[in-house]
């Protein structure tokens, strides 16, 4: 179809008006969009700066967590010897060896732990909490003249030093502790 010249100019003319506009409000969102890319741009940078400095490999170290149990019951435990956890289900950062039942300290820091201890009817299997071979807390699960089952926890915040041990050791009276999930010690880095 030909359009002449003089049809053409006025819908020439109604399109720039119609798009003018919009080309101003352009302009005014295109220089919104230049702060927004500053900004964008300084955050990229700061992203970029921290990461040269993060050490993944200390981070990952920072993240300290154990949680062990006995798999079977423990009999006749000396006063002093060390409860030996042999089942281990959570050992982040390494610290909890099963060979000497001692949960040695990979980083320094404010930790917590918790141990829970059931003793057999009639009998008791007293703890310690023990950081290196001083006594940070006690565990008097004691069921000596009652028919049932006695469990009984303690727990403890310290402030420890890369490679203090922290054991569970036998208190007094180690005569029958449960295992099978039953007897438990954990502890995590705060
Ligand atoms: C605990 O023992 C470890 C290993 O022998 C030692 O490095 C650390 O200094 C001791 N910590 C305390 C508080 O006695």
């Amino acid at each position: 179809m030909y359009l002449s010249y003089t049809v053409l100019n006025p819908i020439i003319i109604a399109i720039l008006i119609i798009t003018m506009p919009q080309g101003v409000s352009c302009q005014k969102s295109c220089t919104g969009n230049a702060g927004l890319m500053k900004s964008i741009q300084y955050q990229l940078k700061l992203v970029e700066a921290n990461d040269g400095k993060c050490d993944c490999a200390h981070r990952s170290l920072e993240k300290v967590g154990f949680f062990v149990s006995s798999s079977g019951a423990l009999e006749n435990v000396g006063t002093g010897a060390i409860v030996i956890y042999d089942s281990v289900t959570t050992n982040l950062g390494g610290g909890y060896d099963k060979s000497t039942g001692v949960f040695s300290a990979p980083v320094e820091g404010l930790y917590y732990f918790t141990w829970t201890v059931l003793a057999q009817e009639d009998k008791s299997f007293y703890t310690q909490l023990n950081l290196n071979n001083t006594v940070v807390a006690k565990n008097h699960a004691g069921a000596n003249g009652i028919s049932t089952h006695m469990s009984s926890s303690q727990s403890a915040v310290i402030q420890i030093q890369k490679n203090d041990g922290v054991s569970i050791r036998v208190h007094s009276g180690g005569k029958y502790m449960y295992g099978d999930k039953w007897s438990t010690f954990s502890g995590f880095k705060i």
